[in-house]
Protein backbone atom coordinates (compact mmCIF):
# COMPACT_ATOMS: atom_id res chain seq x y z
CA UNK A 1 0.00 0.00 0.00
CA UNK A 2 1.17 3.54 -0.41
CA UNK A 3 2.32 5.89 2.24
CA UNK A 4 -0.89 8.39 2.24
CA UNK A 5 2.04 11.22 2.25
CA UNK A 6 3.73 9.81 -1.04
CA UNK A 7 3.90 12.02 -3.62
CA UNK A 8 4.05 10.96 -7.11
CA UNK A 9 6.13 12.99 -10.21
CA UNK A 10 3.67 14.08 -12.69
CA UNK A 11 3.98 15.96 -16.19
CA UNK A 12 2.34 18.59 -17.77
CA UNK A 13 1.04 17.25 -21.22
CA UNK A 14 -1.45 19.92 -22.18
CA UNK A 15 -2.15 23.60 -21.06
CA UNK A 16 -5.41 25.46 -21.84
CA UNK A 17 -6.49 29.15 -20.88
CA UNK A 18 -9.90 29.42 -19.60
CA UNK A 19 -10.07 32.88 -18.32
CA UNK A 20 -7.40 35.41 -18.06
CA UNK A 21 -6.35 33.60 -14.70
CA UNK A 22 -7.23 30.33 -14.69
CA UNK A 23 -5.55 27.53 -16.79
CA UNK A 24 -6.93 23.87 -17.48
CA UNK A 25 -3.75 21.48 -16.88
CA UNK A 26 -3.38 18.17 -17.99
CA UNK A 27 -1.18 15.33 -16.41
CA UNK A 28 0.50 12.12 -16.70
CA UNK A 29 2.80 10.35 -14.29
CA UNK A 30 6.43 9.97 -15.22
CA UNK A 31 6.26 6.42 -14.25
CA UNK A 32 4.39 4.15 -16.06
CA UNK A 33 3.97 2.04 -13.05
CA UNK A 34 1.58 4.41 -11.14
CA UNK A 35 -1.75 4.17 -13.04
CA UNK A 36 -4.31 7.15 -12.83
CA UNK A 37 -6.95 4.30 -13.85
CA UNK A 38 -5.21 1.98 -11.11
CA UNK A 39 -6.49 0.71 -7.57
CA UNK A 40 -4.00 3.18 -6.17
CA UNK A 41 -4.77 6.40 -8.00
CA UNK A 42 -8.28 6.48 -9.75
CA UNK A 43 -10.04 9.30 -7.93
CA UNK A 44 -13.92 10.05 -7.52
CA UNK A 45 -15.87 13.16 -9.02
CA UNK A 46 -15.59 15.35 -5.90
CA UNK A 47 -12.34 14.31 -4.21
CA UNK A 48 -8.79 16.24 -4.23
CA UNK A 49 -5.69 15.73 -4.65
CA UNK A 50 -2.46 17.76 -3.44
CA UNK A 51 -0.40 19.27 -6.33
CA UNK A 52 3.04 20.49 -4.59
CA UNK A 53 6.13 22.17 -6.53
CA UNK A 54 9.22 22.31 -4.45
CA UNK A 55 10.19 25.09 -2.79
CA UNK A 56 6.87 26.62 -3.98
CA UNK A 57 4.61 24.38 -1.70
CA UNK A 58 1.64 22.59 -2.15
CA UNK A 59 -1.99 23.05 -2.33
CA UNK A 60 -5.53 20.92 -2.89
CA UNK A 61 -7.60 21.09 -5.93
CA UNK A 62 -9.86 19.00 -7.10
CA UNK A 63 -9.59 16.94 -10.01
CA UNK A 64 -11.88 17.38 -13.44
CA UNK A 65 -11.39 14.99 -15.78
CA UNK A 66 -10.02 11.68 -16.16
CA UNK A 67 -8.85 10.82 -19.90
CA UNK A 68 -7.16 7.10 -19.44
CA UNK A 69 -3.82 7.84 -17.95
CA UNK A 70 -4.26 11.23 -18.15
CA UNK A 71 -5.92 13.50 -15.29
CA UNK A 72 -6.59 17.24 -15.98
CA UNK A 73 -6.65 20.51 -12.81
CA UNK A 74 -7.95 23.41 -13.70
CA UNK A 75 -6.49 26.28 -11.14
CA UNK A 76 -6.79 29.58 -10.77
CA UNK A 77 -3.70 31.93 -10.32
CA UNK A 78 -4.18 33.85 -6.81
CA UNK A 79 -0.79 33.41 -4.69
CA UNK A 80 2.46 31.99 -4.20
CA UNK A 81 2.12 28.13 -5.53
CA UNK A 82 -0.77 28.78 -8.58
CA UNK A 83 1.65 31.80 -10.06
CA UNK A 84 4.22 29.43 -10.39
CA UNK A 85 2.47 26.58 -11.31
CA UNK A 86 0.45 28.86 -14.06
CA UNK A 87 4.29 29.75 -15.38
CA UNK A 88 5.25 25.90 -16.15
CA UNK A 89 5.16 24.72 -19.84
CA UNK A 90 4.34 21.30 -21.58
CA UNK A 91 7.15 18.59 -20.05
CA UNK A 92 7.42 20.27 -16.33
CA UNK A 93 6.94 18.29 -13.44
CA UNK A 94 4.76 18.90 -10.58
CA UNK A 95 4.41 15.77 -7.33
CA UNK A 96 0.69 14.43 -6.66
CA UNK A 97 -0.75 12.71 -3.85
CA UNK A 98 -3.51 11.62 -3.05
CA UNK A 99 -6.58 11.44 -3.99
CA UNK A 100 -8.48 12.52 -0.40
CA UNK A 101 -11.67 13.04 0.48
CA UNK A 102 -14.94 11.49 0.14
CA UNK A 103 -16.47 12.96 -2.94
CA UNK A 104 -19.64 13.19 -4.20
CA UNK A 105 -22.38 10.89 -3.05
CA UNK A 106 -22.58 8.78 -6.44
CA UNK A 107 -22.55 4.77 -5.69
CA UNK A 108 -26.33 5.23 -4.59
CA UNK A 109 -27.58 7.49 -6.98
CA UNK A 110 -26.26 5.04 -9.92
CA UNK A 111 -27.46 2.16 -8.34
CA UNK A 112 -30.98 4.13 -8.08
CA UNK A 113 -30.28 4.95 -12.10
CA UNK A 114 -29.94 1.14 -12.44
CA UNK A 115 -32.92 0.12 -11.04
CA UNK A 116 -36.79 0.36 -11.31
CA UNK A 117 -36.92 2.20 -8.20
CA UNK A 118 -38.97 5.74 -7.78
CA UNK A 119 -36.40 7.19 -5.46
CA UNK A 120 -34.39 10.53 -6.39
CA UNK A 121 -32.16 9.66 -9.44
CA UNK A 122 -31.76 13.17 -11.27
CA UNK A 123 -29.14 15.54 -9.88
CA UNK A 124 -29.59 19.09 -9.68
CA UNK A 125 -25.88 20.74 -9.70
CA UNK A 126 -26.08 24.57 -8.25
CA UNK A 127 -22.50 26.09 -8.79
CA UNK A 128 -21.00 29.82 -8.79
CA UNK A 129 -17.66 30.18 -10.03
CA UNK A 130 -14.96 27.59 -9.40
CA UNK A 131 -17.32 25.31 -8.24
CA UNK A 132 -18.16 24.11 -11.33
CA UNK A 133 -14.35 22.30 -11.33
CA UNK A 134 -15.39 19.79 -8.90
CA UNK A 135 -18.44 18.64 -11.06
CA UNK A 136 -16.93 18.25 -14.81
CA UNK A 137 -15.87 14.70 -13.62
CA UNK A 138 -19.26 13.85 -13.19
CA UNK A 139 -20.72 16.10 -15.71
CA UNK A 140 -18.33 14.37 -18.96
CA UNK A 141 -19.57 10.60 -17.37
CA UNK A 142 -22.37 11.28 -16.63
CA UNK A 143 -23.70 7.50 -18.36
CA UNK A 144 -20.83 6.09 -16.43
CA UNK A 145 -22.26 7.81 -12.83
CA UNK A 146 -25.53 8.35 -12.80
CA UNK A 147 -26.84 5.84 -15.49
CA UNK A 148 -28.13 6.21 -19.23
CA UNK A 149 -31.61 7.73 -17.95
CA UNK A 150 -30.92 10.07 -15.15
CA UNK A 151 -31.32 13.90 -15.65
CA UNK A 152 -28.70 16.57 -14.98
CA UNK A 153 -29.76 19.88 -14.73
CA UNK A 154 -27.15 22.36 -13.90
CA UNK A 155 -27.41 26.38 -12.12
CA UNK A 156 -24.46 28.31 -13.11
CA UNK A 157 -23.45 31.60 -11.89
CA UNK A 158 -20.68 33.39 -13.22
CA UNK A 159 -19.30 37.15 -12.48
CA UNK A 160 -18.81 37.60 -16.00
CA UNK A 161 -19.66 36.12 -19.42
CA UNK A 162 -15.69 35.91 -20.13
CA UNK A 163 -15.38 34.03 -16.54
CA UNK A 164 -17.07 31.12 -18.12
CA UNK A 165 -15.61 27.89 -17.44
CA UNK A 166 -15.23 25.19 -19.84
CA UNK A 167 -17.56 27.23 -22.57
CA UNK A 168 -16.07 25.46 -25.05
CA UNK A 169 -18.09 22.46 -23.83
CA UNK A 170 -21.28 23.54 -22.93
CA UNK A 171 -22.65 22.22 -26.61
CA UNK A 172 -21.24 19.00 -25.98
CA UNK A 173 -22.67 18.99 -22.60
CA UNK A 174 -26.53 20.20 -24.03
CA UNK A 175 -25.97 17.68 -26.77
CA UNK A 176 -25.66 15.24 -23.84
CA UNK A 177 -28.95 15.74 -22.23
CA UNK A 178 -27.61 17.94 -19.44
CA UNK A 179 -29.70 21.21 -19.24
CA UNK A 180 -27.55 24.05 -18.62
CA UNK A 181 -28.55 27.46 -17.12
CA UNK A 182 -26.41 30.08 -16.93
CA UNK A 183 -26.64 33.19 -15.28
CA UNK A 184 -24.24 36.61 -14.74
CA UNK A 185 -23.69 39.04 -11.94
CA UNK A 186 -24.27 41.76 -14.07
CA UNK A 187 -25.91 42.91 -17.43
CA UNK A 188 -22.80 43.05 -20.10
CA UNK A 189 -23.19 44.28 -23.93
CA UNK A 190 -22.46 40.59 -24.75
CA UNK A 191 -24.83 38.84 -22.61
CA UNK A 192 -28.15 37.74 -23.77
CA UNK A 193 -28.42 35.72 -20.68
CA UNK A 194 -30.21 35.74 -17.43
CA UNK A 195 -28.47 38.35 -15.15
CA UNK A 196 -28.54 38.25 -10.94
CA UNK A 197 -27.11 35.70 -8.67
CA UNK A 198 -27.27 31.77 -9.52
CA UNK A 199 -30.37 31.80 -7.19
CA UNK A 200 -32.21 33.75 -10.01
CA UNK A 201 -31.82 30.82 -11.91
CA UNK A 202 -34.69 29.00 -9.58
CA UNK A 203 -37.45 31.13 -11.04
CA UNK A 204 -36.18 31.41 -14.60
CA UNK A 205 -36.02 27.66 -15.33
CA UNK A 206 -38.49 24.56 -14.22
CA UNK A 207 -36.49 22.72 -11.43
CA UNK A 208 -35.35 19.09 -12.44
CA UNK A 209 -37.91 17.04 -10.18
CA UNK A 210 -36.93 14.02 -8.54
CA UNK A 211 -33.50 15.14 -7.98
CA UNK A 212 -30.94 15.86 -5.33
CA UNK A 213 -28.67 18.71 -5.37
CA UNK A 214 -25.18 18.92 -5.46
CA UNK A 215 -23.98 22.26 -4.01
CA UNK A 216 -20.07 24.17 -4.55
CA UNK A 217 -19.23 27.48 -4.76
CA UNK A 218 -17.97 30.36 -3.09
CA UNK A 219 -19.81 30.46 1.10
CA UNK A 220 -21.54 33.48 0.97
CA UNK A 221 -23.65 31.32 -1.81
CA UNK A 222 -24.69 28.73 0.46
CA UNK A 223 -27.47 29.85 2.76
CA UNK A 224 -29.94 31.85 -0.22
CA UNK A 225 -28.95 28.62 -2.40
CA UNK A 226 -30.20 26.09 0.56
CA UNK A 227 -33.14 28.65 0.37
CA UNK A 228 -34.40 28.16 -2.44
CA UNK A 229 -33.82 24.85 -2.33
CA UNK A 230 -36.12 24.36 0.32
CA UNK A 231 -38.98 26.26 -1.06
CA UNK A 232 -38.44 23.76 -3.61
CA UNK A 233 -39.33 21.04 -1.42
CA UNK A 234 -35.88 19.46 -1.44
CA UNK A 235 -35.80 17.79 1.31
CA UNK A 236 -32.08 17.95 4.17
CA UNK A 237 -31.17 14.42 3.01
CA UNK A 238 -31.09 15.53 -0.75
CA UNK A 239 -28.87 18.26 -0.37
CA UNK A 240 -25.38 18.21 -0.57
CA UNK A 241 -22.87 20.80 -0.19
CA UNK A 242 -18.81 20.98 -0.58
CA UNK A 243 -16.52 22.80 1.26
CA UNK A 244 -13.49 24.60 0.35
CA UNK A 245 -11.14 25.53 3.68
CA UNK A 246 -7.52 25.77 4.09
CA UNK A 247 -5.83 22.57 4.25
CA UNK A 248 -2.27 20.91 4.67
CA UNK A 249 -2.18 17.44 4.90
CA UNK A 250 -5.36 16.77 3.25
CA UNK A 251 -5.62 13.46 5.65
CA UNK A 252 -6.90 14.39 9.11
CA UNK A 253 -4.09 14.79 10.80
CA UNK A 254 -2.90 18.80 11.08
CA UNK A 255 -6.46 20.27 11.84
CA UNK A 256 -6.05 23.17 9.65
CA UNK A 257 -9.28 22.56 7.60
CA UNK A 258 -12.08 21.70 10.85
CA UNK A 259 -15.50 22.98 10.89
CA UNK A 260 -17.06 21.94 14.56
CA UNK A 261 -16.31 18.52 14.94
CA UNK A 262 -15.16 17.84 11.60
CA UNK A 263 -12.19 17.81 9.37
CA UNK A 264 -13.32 18.81 5.77
CA UNK A 265 -10.22 16.78 4.57
CA UNK A 266 -11.42 13.74 5.67
CA UNK A 267 -14.64 13.58 6.46
CA UNK A 268 -15.41 15.79 3.65
CA UNK A 269 -14.90 17.66 1.67
CA UNK A 270 -18.43 16.63 0.46
CA UNK A 271 -21.79 16.80 3.67
CA UNK A 272 -24.96 16.33 3.63
CA UNK A 273 -26.91 19.18 4.98
CA UNK A 274 -28.61 17.79 7.31
CA UNK A 275 -25.45 16.25 9.00
CA UNK A 276 -23.92 20.18 9.28
CA UNK A 277 -26.82 22.01 9.34
CA UNK A 278 -26.16 23.51 13.17
CA UNK A 279 -22.10 23.29 13.09
CA UNK A 280 -21.32 26.77 14.10
CA UNK A 281 -18.77 28.42 10.97
CA UNK A 282 -20.12 25.63 8.22
CA UNK A 283 -22.76 27.49 6.26
C1 LIG B 1 -10.71 20.74 -1.42
C2 LIG B 1 -10.20 21.92 -2.20
C3 LIG B 1 -10.23 21.88 -3.58
C4 LIG B 1 -9.77 22.98 -4.32
N1 LIG B 1 -9.82 22.92 -5.68
C5 LIG B 1 -9.36 23.94 -6.40
C6 LIG B 1 -9.38 23.86 -7.82
O1 LIG B 1 -9.80 22.86 -8.40
N2 LIG B 1 -8.88 24.92 -8.52
C7 LIG B 1 -8.39 26.05 -7.89
O2 LIG B 1 -7.94 26.98 -8.59
N3 LIG B 1 -8.37 26.13 -6.55
C8 LIG B 1 -8.83 25.11 -5.79
N4 LIG B 1 -8.77 25.18 -4.42
C9 LIG B 1 -8.17 26.39 -3.80
C10 LIG B 1 -6.65 26.28 -3.85
O3 LIG B 1 -6.23 25.19 -3.03
C11 LIG B 1 -6.01 27.57 -3.35
O4 LIG B 1 -6.32 28.60 -4.26
C12 LIG B 1 -4.49 27.39 -3.25
O5 LIG B 1 -4.20 26.87 -1.98
C13 LIG B 1 -3.75 28.69 -3.44
O6 LIG B 1 -2.38 28.42 -3.22
P1 LIG B 1 -1.30 29.57 -3.45
O7 LIG B 1 -0.03 29.15 -2.79
O8 LIG B 1 -1.22 29.90 -4.91
O9 LIG B 1 -1.95 30.79 -2.74
P2 LIG B 1 -1.56 31.43 -1.32
O10 LIG B 1 -0.33 32.26 -1.55
O11 LIG B 1 -1.52 30.39 -0.26
O12 LIG B 1 -2.86 32.31 -1.09
C14 LIG B 1 -3.28 33.33 -1.99
C15 LIG B 1 -4.57 33.95 -1.48
O13 LIG B 1 -5.65 32.99 -1.54
C16 LIG B 1 -6.20 32.79 -0.24
N5 LIG B 1 -6.52 31.36 -0.12
C17 LIG B 1 -5.74 30.32 -0.45
N6 LIG B 1 -6.38 29.15 -0.24
C18 LIG B 1 -7.60 29.46 0.21
C19 LIG B 1 -8.72 28.69 0.63
N7 LIG B 1 -8.75 27.35 0.59
N8 LIG B 1 -9.82 29.36 1.06
C20 LIG B 1 -9.84 30.70 1.09
N9 LIG B 1 -8.80 31.48 0.73
C21 LIG B 1 -7.70 30.87 0.29
C22 LIG B 1 -5.11 33.22 0.72
O14 LIG B 1 -5.61 33.65 1.98
C23 LIG B 1 -4.49 34.40 -0.04
O15 LIG B 1 -5.23 35.55 0.10
C24 LIG B 1 -9.25 24.13 -3.66
C25 LIG B 1 -9.21 24.15 -2.26
C26 LIG B 1 -9.69 23.07 -1.53
C27 LIG B 1 -9.64 23.12 -0.04
S1 LIG C 1 -5.89 19.39 6.12
FE1 LIG C 1 -4.91 18.52 7.85
S2 LIG C 1 -6.58 17.87 9.07
FE2 LIG C 1 -7.52 18.53 7.21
Amino acid sequence: MRNSYQTIPAVITKISPQTDNIKLFRFEFEKKSFKISGDDFIFRPGQFLILSLPGWGEAPFAPCNRLGEELELCVRSVGRLTRKLHSLKIGDKVGLRGPYGNGWPLNDLSQIANSKSSEKKNLLIIVGGLGLIPLRTLILGKKEFLGKDAKIQIFYGAKHPSEMLFSSEYKDWRKNGVDLQLTIDASCPEWRGCVGLVTKLFDAAKVVENARAFVCGPPVMYKSVIEKLKEKKFEEEDIYLSFERRMHCGIGVCQHCGVGNFYTCKHGPVFEYGLIKNTLGAI
